[in-house]
């Protein structure tokens, strides 16, 4: 019979590291890294280039039927696709970010992407995989046997958010930060830990502690063999 994998469930808002933090974490305990909010951004991606209005959600729930998409969960190198076209960067394009938390909130979404996550985890080859959304912790996964939230202050946040959008200043950021946070926090609330979830405040740590303070988590609740 198939081997299940362990799940690491990681929720937390815009900016607080939680893509990079959990990539790394994959990678030095050789599990698999699962990125949701990157399908959330190739369902965005989708919908423009098909040219459907994003803020009519009968018409981005008929493009979901060709919606063909997949993300590796390989964490040294996950790509992802929409079809035959590689969109790994162009679905962090800012373009991107400003209307994906409108495909997000459309239920039918949420349900059918939901459904491709937890086959994603199932089939996931590698001892363990670490699942990184927003609603990871308390829908995706409620039973995983380790579930974080991965917070830091806003001004954190929009400080290291404008050190990797080039030409960009931290006040701008720090608003699109918020307003995404305001927009996805009426779908599903990740700024505060639902119970048997354990928080890992980032603020004032580096990213290596980050890692580091998220490992130590895992470690806590791995049964020792
Ligand atoms: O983590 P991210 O910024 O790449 O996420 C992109 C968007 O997708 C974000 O605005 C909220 C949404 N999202 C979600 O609703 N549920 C998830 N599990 C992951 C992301």
């Amino acid at each position: 019979s198939p081997v299940i994998p362990f799940v690491v469930a990681v929720d937390g808002p815009a900016g607080s590291g939680k893509s990079s933090v959990s990539k790394e974490v994959a990678r030095r305990l050789g599990y698999g890294f699962l990125d949701t909010g990157a399908a959330y951004r190739a369902l965005a991606w989708h919908a423009e280039a098909s040219g459907v209005d994003t803020d009519d959600a009968a018409s981005v729930i008929s493009s979901l039927a060709s919606f063909d998409y997949r993300i590796g969960t390989d964490p040294t190198g996950y790509a992802v696709h929409v079809g035959e076209t590689e969109v790994t960067d162009a679905i962090r394009d800012p373009r991107i970010s400003a209307v994906v938390s409108r495909v997000a909130r459309v239920p039918e979404v949420r349900t059918y992407l939901i459904e491709q996550f937890r086959s994603s985890m199932a089939g996931e080859s590698r001892p363990g995989i670490v699942v990184e959304g927003r609603d990871i912790t308390t829908v995706v996964a409620p039973d995983a046997p380790v579930r974080i939230l991965l917070t830091a202050s806003p001004e954190v946040r929009a400080a290291r958010r404008s050190a990797e959008l080039v030409g960009s200043s931290t006040a701008d950021v720090g608003e699109q930060i918020r307003r995404r946070d305001e927009a996805d926090a009426r779908v599903v609330d990740f700024m505060t830990a639902a119970e048997g979830v354990t928080t890992v405040d980032s603020t004032k740590l580096d990213f290596d502690q980050t890692v580091e303070a998220v490992i130590g988590v895992i470690r806590s609740f791995q049964p020792v063999t």
